[in-house]
């Protein structure tokens, strides 16, 4: 795979961030710098600014204020960075066409190559034919991976990719999310899942009414949280 370590777009940094639309403010002063390694795990209660967070990382929402680089630059083409929304839109084609839509660099025997390579890492390998509006939804999940990896991306941003998934989906994700860490990709997810953040994560972000209350390796975020938020969240007590 042409899969590399890729390091133009890292460290990805944002400096006093802040998103405020409708008179709210959604993401408020978040400072955090993520580079190259293991998964970034953003948790949060619902509503914290996690979606949002990850849509402005992936430079589709401006900022109100402050700013954000990607490896030094603050107009980075997203060329390099992918994103698999919570609910993945499949094109009405087959699994092969929807990652081929996505693969704006290849042709001939070397497209369809990388299809299947592609295919193949998200455990989909024969699936190519199907309809992708037929796949079950945690093989719907796994073809949005492959189109998001189809891309080569230094950067994956990932937004609760195991939400509504059983958990047989949900460790094939998993697994799936290691995999592409290991080849270099810098993985940042959210997610509802505790126990998922500390399978994953290389270090964790917590959110809070638009604030970064906490950034720690994950090892550290859960033996020894620094914050009551922190405490509070992962003793599943409700942060209001
Ligand atoms: N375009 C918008 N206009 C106004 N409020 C928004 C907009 N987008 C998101 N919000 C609000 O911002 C807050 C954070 O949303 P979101 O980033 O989706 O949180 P999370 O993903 O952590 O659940 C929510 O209260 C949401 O309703
Ligand atoms: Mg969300």
């Amino acid at each position: 795979m042409s899969m590399r370590a890729p390091v133009s777009d890292l460290p990805l940094v944002l400096t006093d961030a802040t998103i405020a639309a409708g008179g709210v403010t959604i993401l408020d002063k978040v400072s955090l710098t993520l580079d190259a390694g293991p998964p970034t795990m953003l948790i949060g209660p619902n509503g914290s600014g996690k979606t949002t967070l990850l849509r402005a990382a992936m430079g589709l929402l401006p900022l109100s204020s402050g700013r954000i680089s990607w490896g030094g630059r603050d107009n980075a083409s997203p060329a390099r960075r992918a994103i698999v929304f919570q609910r993945p839109a499949m094109l009405r084609r087959s699994a092969a066409a929807n990652i081929g839509y996505a693969l704006t660099n290849a042709t001939g025997a070397s497209r369809a190559q990388r299809i299947d390579e592609l295919l193949a890492l998200v455990g989909l390998a024969g699936f190519g034919n199907r309809p992708a509006r037929r796949l079950s939804g945690g093989e719907q999940q796994r073809l949005a991976l492959a189109r998001a990896l189809a891309r080569d991306p230094a950067i994956l941003f990932l937004d609760e990719p195991t939400a509504s998934l059983d958990p047989a989906s949900t460790k094939a994700i998993e697994d799936i999310i290691r995999a592409v860490a290991a080849r270099g990709v810098k993985v940042v997810m959210s997610t509802h899942d505790l126990g998922q953040a500390r399978r994953l994560g290389g270090d964790v972000a917590l959110l809070h009414r638009g604030r970064l209350i906490e950034h720690t390796p994950a090892e550290e975020f859960f033996a020894q949280p620094r914050t009551h938020e922190a405490r509070n969240f992962i003793a599943g007590e409700l942060l209001v």
